[in-house]
């Protein structure tokens, strides 16, 4: 049985896609997937519903052109049925899709009893995750294949940060569905429009991230939740909140949170919050149930 796992990026989505720096912890939460030998090569998907054949659908729905292109990075179709479990919300914000990649790849190469790095492993669902987003900065692949809390930089190796405490997040989701595709290309449209003042935000971001790395390191979560309280209304500012996310995230900081912020796209999905310990992540959960949203907590692996 493989496994990838579902993210969270604390500070520096959006900016992440132009060469900015961003903080992610995977979460427990993500896919597992294992693969039989079998004689047309298929992928079926639980909960969805979905089973898709290789030889058949690779021109129609993205999940089939996705699956197609990853088999194509093998040097002769893999013949094996690869069945999956998604433990995370899609279009979510929680890097769904790119840990069915990671999951997908991993089973089919434990199957075929092959090895191969943690970059090659990244480098083959990046393939997957391209179908989805045309231009995927590849935190999301990085973040499911690999456990822990890192900086990610588009083309650098993957840096982990040490935090000093554990940190305890409760993640709510909106139940909008989001498309990171239509937001990544939201935002590049308001980067060809005004491009000093989204440059501007951007370097905003990216000094969030070089200090909320030094909270995180000193286990000063007090300044970490002011950071994600101001990352967030720098993406609101980029037109990415919806009215339902602000709702929560208020909700969240009257809980008792020490900040919140939508994660991943947006325009909808997750929102996470930074709790101070398990009593406060129970009232925030609850608080944002009463919103009737799905809520529940995370806590990033210990250093
Ligand atoms: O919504 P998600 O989980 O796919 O996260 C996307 C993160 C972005 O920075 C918006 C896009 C990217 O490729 O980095």
């Amino acid at each position: 049985m493989s496994f990838a796992h579902g993210k969270v990026i604390l500070l520096g989505e959006h900016a992440v896609v132009y060469g900015h720096p961003a903080i992610a912890g995977s979460i427990e939460r993500g896919v597992s997937a294992t693969a039989q030998p079998a004689e047309r090569a298929s992928l079926s998907i639980s909960p969805w519903n979905k089973e898709i054949f290789a030889d058949e659908s690779a021109a129609a729905e993205p999940l089939a052109r996705a699956f197609a292109r990853l088999l194509q990075t093998y040097d002769t179709t893999p013949l094996f049925r690869v069945s999956a479990e998604v433990g995370i919300p899609a279009g979510g914000g929680l890097g769904c899709s790119a840990a069915l990649g990671v999951a997908v790849v991993r089973a089919l190469d434990e199957a075929r009893k092959q090895t191969r790095s943690t970059e090659d492993v990244i480098a083959a669902s990046l393939e997957w995750e391209k179908v989805f987003h045309g231009n995927p900065s590849g935190i999301d692949s990085a973040l499911a294949a690999t456990r822990g809390l890192c900086l990610f930089r588009r083309g650098a190796p993957l840096e982990n940060v040490r935090a000093r405490k554990p940190l305890y997040l409760v993640i709510g989701n909106s139940g909008e569905p989001s498309s990171t595709a239509a937001m990544v290309s939201e935002v590049a449209r308001q980067l060809a429009r005004d491009k000093s003042r989204v440059e501007k935000i951007f370097d905003a971001i990216s000094a969030l991230v070089t200090n909320g790395r030094m909270s995180i390191e000193h286990g000063d979560h007090k300044d970490l939740g002011k950071l994600m309280d101001l990352n967030h209304a720098l993406l609101n500012a980029l037109m990415l909140s919806t009215s339902r996310l602000e709702e929560m995230c208020a909700a969240a900081r009257h809980a008792g949170a020490l900040g919140a912020k939508l994660t991943g796209a947006g325009g909808g999905g997750c929102m996470i919050a930074l709790v101070e310990d398990s009593e406060i992540a129970v009232r925030v959960e609850g608080e944002l149930r009463a919103l009737s949203c799905e809520a529940f907590s995370v806590q990033t692996y210990a250093p």
